[in-house]
């Protein structure tokens, strides 16, 4: 996705001025992205390392690494849930009323904002009765998907005046990816300053934000729909 200081441009360049720095075997290190954004770098290096420990204080991108970097092994029937889930009946819930044209909030077309709230509420449901791993595929799948067809110019500070293009699309829920991996990778959603005092690692990566305004203030749709 589209995000604010993403690195995912520049992986070829970190990938090997940070590979080149290495004594010894990368196989044996590991890896701590403390301020993970999209994960787009701990994922760079989730194959090469033994660990990626991942980390961001914003729930929303917390999913998306616990997906992205904790999540290893293939979740069992993803298919069928995700296509039981885009066949859910539309519902009129907290994104329609508040985050719809309708809501005078055009994040999302109307239609779109029912759909969201469907598989939200349905996720809500089957939360007791599935493991972490496939509650947060699930989960990123929804932010990843809403974020394809959300009528905003990439950041959620303002919506757009009319629906552009890709946001009279209709919403359909596709499956988050990540890589399958023998590492115990993991991931935090916790302020850096306090988790490092609790980690280990061999490289540290760190890319904050390049000043002191909140990724919440410029994601908090993406905080609303996956908390
Ligand atoms: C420049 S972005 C990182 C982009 C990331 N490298 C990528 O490629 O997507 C900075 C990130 O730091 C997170 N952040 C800001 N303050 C933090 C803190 N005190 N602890 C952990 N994460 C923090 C923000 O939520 C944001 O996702």
């Amino acid at each position: 996705m589209k995000y604010l200081g993403s690195k995912h441009k520049l992986s070829p360049f970190l990938l090997f001025a940070i590979s080149s720095t290495q004594k010894g075997e990368l196989k044996e290190k590991v890896f701590c992205d403390l301020f993970a954004g999209t994960g787009s770098v701990g994922n760079l290096f989730k194959d090469k390392v033994k660990q990626v420990i991942s980390n961001d204080k914003e729930f929303y991108a917390y999913v998306l690494n616990r997906n992205l970097i904790q999540n290893s092994k293939e979740i069992p029937n993803a298919d069928e849930i995700i296509a039981t889930l885009n066949a859910l009946k539309d519902k009129e819930g907290f994104i329609y009323k508040h985050y719809s044209v309708s809501a005078n909030r055009g994040y999302f077309s109307d239609e779109n904002a029912k759909k969201i709230d469907a598989i939200r509420e349905e996720l809500a449901t089957m939360k007791s009765s599935i493991d972490e791993d496939t509650y947060f595929f699930l989960l990123a799948s929804l932010i990843e998907s809403c974020d394809k067809i959300a009528n905003t110019a990439s950041m959620y500070g303002a919506f757009l005046k009319n629906l552009k293009a890709s946001a009279k699309e209709r919403f359909v829920l596709q499956k988050a990816s990540f890589k399958k991996s023998e590492g115990l990778h993991v991931a935090f959603n916790e302020d850096a300053n306090e988790l490092i005092k609790k980690i280990k690692g061999d490289i540290l990566y760190l890319d904050p934000p390049y000043n002191k305004r909140e990724y919440g203030l410029y994601y908090h749709l993406l905080n609303t729909i996956a908390l």
